[in-house]
């Protein structure tokens, strides 16, 4: 019982939480130095505010490729949470 609601608590933290930047580094790199896929630009130079907005432009598909990797990556987070990822300098 009380197993099953640790998994429930630990389940509703990952869906609703703030943005999960771990798997962000799977292809932008452990400090956000590579190029994604050797596509992006080096995340980790842009200042936050432009990551904010470019993060949102992804989930509203106003930013970036039509077929966009990243638009799977962002769409199902609030816009607050794309705003406070801590990304950027
Ligand atoms: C599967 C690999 C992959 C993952 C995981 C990933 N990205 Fe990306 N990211 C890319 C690629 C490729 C691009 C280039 C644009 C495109 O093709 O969507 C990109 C572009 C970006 C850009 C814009 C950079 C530019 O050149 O303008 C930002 C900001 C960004 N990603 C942030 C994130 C964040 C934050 C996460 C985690 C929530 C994340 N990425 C997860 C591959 C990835």
């Amino acid at each position: 019982m009380n197993k099953f609601i640790l998994v429930t608590l630990t389940c509703s933290v990952t869906l609703f939480g703030a943005v999960n930047v771990r798997i962000c580094k799977e292809c932008h790199g452990q400090n956000f130095e590579k190029h994604a896929l050797h596509a992006s630009r080096i995340i980790s130079e842009l200042p936050k505010e432009e990551i904010s907005a470019i993060l949102i432009g992804f989930k509203y598909g106003t930013y970036g490729p039509e077929q966009s990797i990243m638009r799977g990556r962002v769409f199902n987070y609030s816009d607050e949470e794309l705003r406070t990822t801590g990304i950027g300098k």
